[in-house]
């Protein structure tokens, strides 16, 4: 079969890697991929804008594609998927109406609230002033968060008043993330552990993935700027089968329900950023799409083919369909170009690549990469993701580890302590 993937990151790359290792598959096309997509095998990358959804309809029906994977939001927030249904091509991902559960945070708080799902408890605002006399009349810690996509930026963690009034300036008044800070909400400030729990949906049925947990800020310790994410490991020991299985009853069921009340048959990857805390898991944030950093630590445990599963979902229905699991726990840790998340340099040549994926049980998936002439040289903020797997998560961080040092470029910056939550429960 022949399948296309529309995206350029690590977890587009590691999506790739797993699927043109599938014997089903003949052609793998990525729309428009990266410099460590276009290496693997049956792989070719095209150069088309992920936002031009009439030219990727025409190039997936003019190159009779058996089925679409699209990795980002946007495309899928802009209704990627429904145009791909409508020229009869299988798509792996929600349609538009179904993305607003990321693509509108107060789509997806009226739908918990709906179904009872667990949640901080919350406010919605359409005008600042509102907003800014609530915040007067409750003036403790909060979080406010722009309603649309703002490049995962949209949230703002404030310990008071005077921060939130900030934040509520910054959205709604300056309009610092555009139309996306049209409304706002401004919700309870959860305490706990997180962890994300990623689900391939359609029929109605649920088939979970492993646990994870991402590092969103840029430094160790978990200081510094919020980032796209620094590195993830998997399993999340925060989350045990009876908190999987009551994760499943009180978050995903009832949103896959709802959805399915509302005349969505919701086909595509469910992701709940969740708060694991003393009253037990609540909702942070839905995702429709598959985690990154997540996916690359998820991918190289799935010891089956993954492409059954995918084409499933996109045909609708998850009957008969399961995963096997490497037991071995997983961790990837980020590579970023100096100045992330904020400005940086590109162009800076990378070495030891080679080195580093010879190591066994080691990988390195791409994010921000590109050949320039003989070279691969950085292209991105987040360059690579270097991925293993170990007998304990010990071993799989200290095999990381190793394979980081043996990868240099000018400005290489990553965090030291990835998966220290998981280590600091093994004292
Ligand atoms: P979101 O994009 O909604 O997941 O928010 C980004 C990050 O902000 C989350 O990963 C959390 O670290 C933090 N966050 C969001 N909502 C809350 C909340 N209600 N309480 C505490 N932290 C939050
Ligand atoms: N790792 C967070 C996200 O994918 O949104």
């Amino acid at each position: 079969m022949r399948v296309m993937l529309v995206g350029s990151g690590g977890r587009e790359h590691a999506l790739a890697w797993k699927i043109a290792g599938s014997d089903l598959v003949d052609e793998l096309i990525c729309v428009p991929g990266n410099a460590g997509m276009a290496l693997e095998p049956k792989t070719r990358c095209v150069s088309l804008a992920v936002d031009d959804h009439d030219a990727l309809v025409k190039f997936a029906v003019d190159e009779h594609m058996d089925l679409v994977v699209v990795g980002p939001e946007g495309p899928l927030c802009s209704g990627l998927a429904d145009k791909l249904r409508e020229a009869s091509i299988d798509v792996m991902g929600p349609d538009a109406s179904a993305a607003r559960l990321e693509g509108s945070k107060v789509y997806a708080k009226e739908l918990m609230e709906q179904q009872s799902v667990p949640t901080a408890s919350f406010q919605v605002f359409d005008k600042a002033q509102d907003a800014l006399d609530f915040i007067k009349r409750n003036p403790g810690p909060c979080v406010v968060k722009a309603d649309g996509l703002a490049a995962g930026k949209g949230v703002i963690v404030c310990s008071g008043q005077e921060e939130a009034k900030d934040a509520i300036e910054r959205i709604m008044l300056k309009k610092a993330y555009g139309p996306a800070g049209d409304r706002i909400i401004v919700e309870e400030l959860l305490e706990g552990e997180e962890a994300s729990c990623i689900a391939l949906v359609a029929g109605g049925e649920i088939l979970m993935m492993a646990s994870s947990q991402d590092h969103k800020r840029a430094l160790d310790g978990d200081e510094g700027m919020n980032t796209g994410g620094m590195g993830a490991y998997s399993p999340a020991p925060v989350i045990d089968e009876e908190l999987e299985s009551k994760i499943v009853d009180t978050v995903f069921k009832p949103i896959v329900d709802g959805l399915r009340e509302q005349g969505t048959d919701y086909r595509g990857v469910l992701y709940a950023g969740l708060m694991i805390g003393p009253q037990g898991p609540k909702v942070l944030e839905f995702n429709v799409r598959f985690g990154d950093p997540e996916t690359q630590v998820l991918i190289p445990r799935i010891s089956s083919d993954l492409v059954p599963a995918l084409v499933a979902v996109a045909r609708g229905g998850l009957e008969g369909q399961e995963l096997e699991w490497d037991s071995r726990p997983a961790v990837s840790v980020v590579l970023a170009s100096q100045g992330y998340p904020g400005p940086y340099e590109k162009g800076k040549i990378i070495n030891g690549l080679g080195n580093a994926s010879a190591l066994e049980d080691v990988v390195v998936f791409h994010a921000g990469t590109k050949k320039h002439a003989d070279e691969l040289v950085t292209w991105g903020g987040r360059v690579l993701n270097v991925c293993a797997l170990g007998d304990d998560i010990r071993k799989a961080v200290d095999k990381a580890y190793k394979a980081v040092d043996l990868i240099s470029f000018e400005g290489k910056h990553f965090r030291t302590d990835i998966a220290h939550r998981a280590l600091e429960r093994l004292l």
